[in-house]
């Protein structure tokens, strides 16, 4: 088999068969494919599109193309949630412990997870602003954590779908990204590869998600949830707002430090509604209950503060300085702090949220590349969102960076997101749709 004729093939719309590409997956993992003819693929695929079954396949061999989780020692359902990603979407943080309290001794998260590139945040990044928490499990610590304490998030490991850390590097600098086929197969290889039974998966659509459209995002959602089901796993998507950050705080700490809060019941309204919202689709996807009860227990864990002591026991566990959960002051905080004021009056008519994610990586708090350094201390703290009214000179957001330079930076591009209108915007739903 010869790599040119696979490249032809799709650059003149034919499918690929298991073996063409069985063959580029296992050829380029290894390092026998170079990366012109991986990219020249890659565009044929992005231009050209790949069928349902040319997706599945792509998927598999992405899957097997290194370690798969078994989580076969693990008494009872397992559950993961995964974000296509957003700005200000720390609701992981808060899902993974409500889960393990809302059913303790049945339900289980063994969720690996990743960091943030670019516009978007990473649970990864987030947790370790928790000083000394550990993301970097052995498989037997980490499942050992699951069993014990119901619930363990931990960065993907090393050799966790080795063809989608590869793959999805090159389709960065390529422009290949934004591809509904090879969207589906990284999201999917990589849950499918972590073992858990049921997934559910947050789909973000707006102005700061990789889907702009309801339409992309449904058919991405339908793509995935294909996948999932074909393997035999349970699988649900939610299609969610991203045309306006999540919640108050976007950079690490600050957003651990609002995930506590939540938890604490003094969160904002829009997470708050999300986590639960997500914590009780996915208990109900397990299939032990149904979903008024489901809901009752999301919203319980909450309310009897059992998700904020999991949070606790998981952060113990995992080796994280517990005392912050306590006392979020003792996370890191950023020196430099500057107010952003409205420069009229009337309403935050729409927020360019990919730039507030732009905002806070520039402020310190993201990686504009894949080596960046990132510090856990910047990033932004909203005071009003899409449609809140403002009044001329009203502050309305504050960055936190620890570099001067960085701050002026962060801050012009953070007050370039915000569009004031002199009319109150309509009211955007927090969930579009749903794919099952
Ligand atoms: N997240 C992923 O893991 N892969 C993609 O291709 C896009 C978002």
């Amino acid at each position: 088999m010869r790599m040119y004729d696979i490249i032809e093939k799709k650059r003149d719309g034919g499918a690929l068969s298991d073996a063409e590409i069985g063959f580029f997956v296992d050829g380029y993992t290894s390092g026998r494919i170079p990366d012109y003819q991986a990219s020249a693929l890659l565009m044929a695929i992005y231009l050209r599109g790949m069928t349902p079954e040319e997706t599945r396949l792509l998927t598999m061999h992405m899957m097997n193309s290194g370690d798969v989780m078994d989580l076969s020692s693990i008494p009872g359902a397992t559950v993961d949630k995964h974000s296509t990603g957003g700005v200000g979407d720390k609701t992981s943080l808060a899902v993974v412990p409500m889960l393990a309290a809302m059913d303790p001794g049945h339900t289980f998260v063994a969720k690996m997870t990743g960091r943030g590139l670019g516009h978007t945040g990473g649970t990864v990044d987030k947790l370790e602003s928790i000083p000394g928490f550990d993301t970097a499990l052995t498989d037997d610590a980490f499942l050992s954590c699951v069993r014990e304490h119901g619930a363990s998030i931990i960065g993907q490991t090393g050799n966790l779908v080795p063809a989608d850390k590869l793959i999805y590097a090159l389709r960065d600098v390529t422009a290949t990204v934004s591809c509904i086929p090879l969207i589906a197969s990284s999201i999917m290889s990589k849950k499918l590869a972590a073992g858990s039974g049921c997934i559910l998966l947050d789909v973000k659509v707006g102005s700061g998600a990789f889907m702009k459209t309801v339409p992309e995002a449904i058919e991405l959602a339908q793509a995935m949830v294909e996948i999932g089901e074909g393997m035999g796993r349970r699988v649900k998507a939610l299609i969610t707002n991203m045309d306006r950050p999540l919640g108050r705080n976007i950079g690490n700490a600050l957003e651990v430090a609002e995930v506590i809060e939540t938890l604490q019941r003094r969160g904002p309204a829009d997470l708050t509604h999300e986590a639960i919202m997500l914590a009780s689709d996915l208990l109900e996807l397990t299939g032990r209950f149904d979903h008024n009860e489901a809901e009752a227990r999301a919203r319980r864990v909450v309310e009897d503060g059992s998700a904020l002591a999991k949070l606790k026991e998981i952060v113990a566990a995992q080796g994280g300085d517990v005392r912050v959960i306590d006392d979020p002051s003792l996370l890191p905080q950023a020196s430099l702090h500057e107010t952003l004021c409205a420069p009229c009056t009337g309403f935050v008519a729409h927020i360019d949220t990919e730039r507030v994610g732009v905002a806070s990586a520039e402020l310190g708090g993201g990686r504009l590349t894949l080596n960046d350094e990132i510090d856990h201390s910047c990033g932004i703290t909203l005071l009003k969102n899409y449609g809140d009214p403002v009044e001329c000179g009203e502050p309305i957001a504050v960055a936190h960076a620890n570099d001067a330079s960085k701050l002026t930076c962060g801050l012009a591009t953070l007050a370039g997101a915000y569009t004031y209108g002199p009319k109150e915007p309509p009211v955007e739903p927090l969930l579009y749709a749903s794919v099952t």
